[in-house]
C-alpha cells in the first residue's frame, strides 16, 4: 500500500543509518523524498539506488544557508513539503573532564541548533496538517555516564517536540519525537571511543534491553512512517518510545 502517495518528505541525515532506512521506507510508500547530509558520495549512492522521486542535497545542518538551500531546493523540485524528519545527529563519548568547548559546541550545533533552524526554515513551506518528526533518544531521559552533552541535546529535542507542537497547532502541524533506543548503524563507530570501549559499552546495553538485541534502522523507519501518515492524526507533542524495552528496564 502506498501510504505516502503524493507526499513530499525531507529527511536530514538521509544518507546513512536511521535516516537512510526512513528514506527507503517513505520512498517505497510512494513519497517524493529529499535527503540531506554532508557526504556527497553517500548521497549520490542513495539517489541512484532509489531512482525517481528522489533528491539528494549536500547540506550541513550547522549552516543556516545550507538548511535554507535544502528546503528551497526541495520546494522548487517537488512543489511542497508534507513531512519533515529532523534526524541528523552526532554523539561523542566523553566524560565531563574531557569535553572541550569545541566538542560541546559541535554537538549542540548539529543536534539542537541544526534541528531548531531546520524546523524554522521549513515552516513557510510546510502544509497545513504537515508532520514534523524529531529524532530523540533514551539518553534524553536516563543518566548514562560519558554522554552528558549528547544526552542534554536529546533532552532539548524532547522539549522542542512539546513547545513547538503548541506553537504550530493553529496550522494543524503535528510535532512528535521518536525516543530511540540502541540501533545498529554507523553511529557507534563515530563516538570517538576505542573499539574495545564500544564493544564493552554495547554489550552492557544489550543486557539492559528487554529484547536483548539492538534494533534495526528499519524498525525506526516504521515508527517514522506511522508519525508521517494520518494514522497518527491524534498524536501530537509527544514521544513515541522505540527502544527494545530499555527505559522500562532502566528507570
Ligand atoms: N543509532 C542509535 O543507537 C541511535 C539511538 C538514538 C538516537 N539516534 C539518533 O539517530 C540519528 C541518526 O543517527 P544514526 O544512528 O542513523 O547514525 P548515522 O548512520 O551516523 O547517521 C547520522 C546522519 O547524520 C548526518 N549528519 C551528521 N552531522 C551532520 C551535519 N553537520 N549536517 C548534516 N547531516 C549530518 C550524517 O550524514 P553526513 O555524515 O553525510 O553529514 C548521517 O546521515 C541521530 O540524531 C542520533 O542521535 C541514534
Amino acid at each position: 500500500m502506498n501510504r505516502l502517495e503524493g507526499k513530499v518528505a525531507l529527511i536530514t541525515g538521509g544518507n546513512s543509518g536511521i535516516g537512510l532506512a526512513t528514506a527507503k521506507e517513505f520512498h517505497a510508500q510512494g513519497a517524493m523524498v529529499a535527503i540531506t547530509g554532508r557526504d556527497k558520495e553517500a548521497l549520490e549512492r542513495v539517489r541512484a539506488e532509489l531512482g525517481e522521486r528522489t533528491l539528494a542535497i549536500s547540506a550541513d545542518v550547522t549552516r543556516i544557508s545550507d538548511i535554507e538551500h535544502a528546503i528551497t531546493t526541495t520546494q522548487a523540485t517537488f512543489g511542497k513539503l508534507d513531512v519533515l524528519f529532523a534526524n541528523a545527529g552526532i554523539a561523542r563519548m566523553e566524560p565531563i573532564e574531557q569535553v572541550t568547548e569545541e566538542s560541546f559546541d559541535r554537538s549542540m550545533d548539529v543536534n539542537v541548533k541544526g534541528v531548531f533552524f531546520t524546523i524554522q526554515k521549513a515552516l513557510p513551506f510546510l502544509n497545513e496538517g504537515a508532520s514534523i518528526i524529531l529524532n530523540g533518544s533514551v539518553n534524553g531521559h536516563v543518566g548514562y555516564p560519558g554522554v552528558s552533552v549528547y544526552s542534554a541535546t536529546k533532552a532539548a529535542i524532547h522539549s522542542l517536540a512539546r513547545t513547538l507542537s503548541s506553537e504550530l497547532s493553529d496550522r494543524k502541524i503535528r510535532v512528535n519525537a521518536i525516543t530511540i533506543g540502541p540501533i545498529t548503524t554507523p553511529f557507534f563507530d563515530k563516538l570517538g571511543a576505542s573499539s574495545q570501549e564500544i564493544q564493552g559499552f554495547t554489550q552492557q546495553l544489550e543486557q539492559r534491553l528487554l529484547l536483548k538485541r539492538f534494533g534495526n534502522p528499519e524498525e525506526i523507519a516504521k515508527v517514522a512512517l506511522f508519525l508521517a501518515t494520518m494514522d497518527s492524526s491524534f498524536v501530537v507533542g509527544t514521544e513515541l518510545v522505540a527502544d527494545g524495552g530499555l527505559l522500562v528496564n532502566t528507570i
